[in-house]
């Protein structure tokens, strides 16, 4: 069964009389998950509905916002080791908002003929994808849900841009997190490897349930957004398919353990389709 749009991104209102002067309001009236992690990373791309919600979520658990820096401080290093190894073929799964390096910045500074395919459900990112970061040749944005892995693979326009004749780099970065228990984010995990040629590579983060995250994903499930944090056990299943590389999966961040105050509720692996 194909499940439905997540709920949240992008359900702008659209009924006569939700504007200001009784025409429909050009304005989202709920928040989705890409606008408000771009509200949580300092960007400008997010509304009202988002910015109430992600204060709400701030006020629940303080830590989200760190959450967000780490991950994408995390996209940054495990996409330059990827394309330093020798990747030149990425695609971004949940990639959301541009932000203010993306994929393609981080590994065409590496190797400037790598080639990007941004995924993602949400109708906003793709046209804002699009405009920013789909312009140039070996680029593209595609519109996809990872719960149907093998349909999101098999879009012409990505197969197109992607040669699955070589290795390809997949990213899930903060994606899987809003992948309920009922999709199956193993199996998932699973079909998207089983799609990939040899010599692929995954990157996965995920944020791991403590007290604060778990009242969080209530707060949100009544909101509407299927936000699922998970035990270290269980996203250790998930990534379990893949052959780490480096000391992944752990617990981030790993590198500036120095300053931090310990590792967070935010776990990341890389690895690679066993041989
Ligand atoms: C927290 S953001 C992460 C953005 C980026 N991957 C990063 O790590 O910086 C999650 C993104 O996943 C997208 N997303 C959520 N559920 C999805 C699904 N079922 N299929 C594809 N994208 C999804 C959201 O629209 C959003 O853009």
């Amino acid at each position: 069964m194909i499940p439905g749009p997540v709920p949240g991104p992008s359900r702008w209102a659209e009924a006569p009389g939700d504007g200001p002067d009784g025409a429909a309001s050009a304005f989202p009236r709920f928040p989705s998950v890409a606008r408000m992690y771009d509200y949580f990373l300092g960007g400008k791309d997010n509304y009202a509905a988002d910015r109430a919600m992600a204060d709400k979520a701030l006020d629940r658990a303080p830590v989200v916002a760190r959450l967000a820096q780490v991950n994408r401080g995390f996209l940054e290093r495990a996409a330059t080791v990827l394309a330093e190894s020798g990747l030149r073929q990425f695609v971004d799964v949940g990639c959301g908002l541009p932000a203010r390096r993306n994929v393609g910045d981080i590994v065409r500074r590496v190797e400037p003929s790598c080639r990007i395919a941004y995924v993602d459900n949400d109708p906003l990112v793709l046209v804002h994808a699009r405009a920013l970061l789909a312009g140039g040749a070996g680029t593209g944005a595609f519109g996809g849900d990872v719960r149907v892995p093998a349909a999101l693979l098999g879009h012409p326009g990505l197969r197109r841009l992607i040669d699955f004749g070589r290795p390809v780099a997949l990213l899930l970065l903060g994606v899987l997190d809003f992948v309920a228990d009922a999709d199956d984010p193993r199996g998932i995990v699973r079909t998207l490897l089983d799609g990939l040629p040899a010599g692929s590579h995954m990157v996965i983060t995920h944020t791991e349930r403590t007290a604060e995250l778990a009242a969080l994903a209530a707060t949100a499930r009544r909101a509407g957004l299927a936000f699922t944090p998970r035990g270290r056990g269980e996203i250790a299943e998930i990534c379990a398919p893949l052959e780490p590389v480096g000391p992944y999966p752990a617990a981030l961040p790993l590198a500036d353990a120095a300053g931090a105050a310990g590792p967070l509720p935010l776990v990341g692996c890389i690895g690679r389709k066993p041989g």
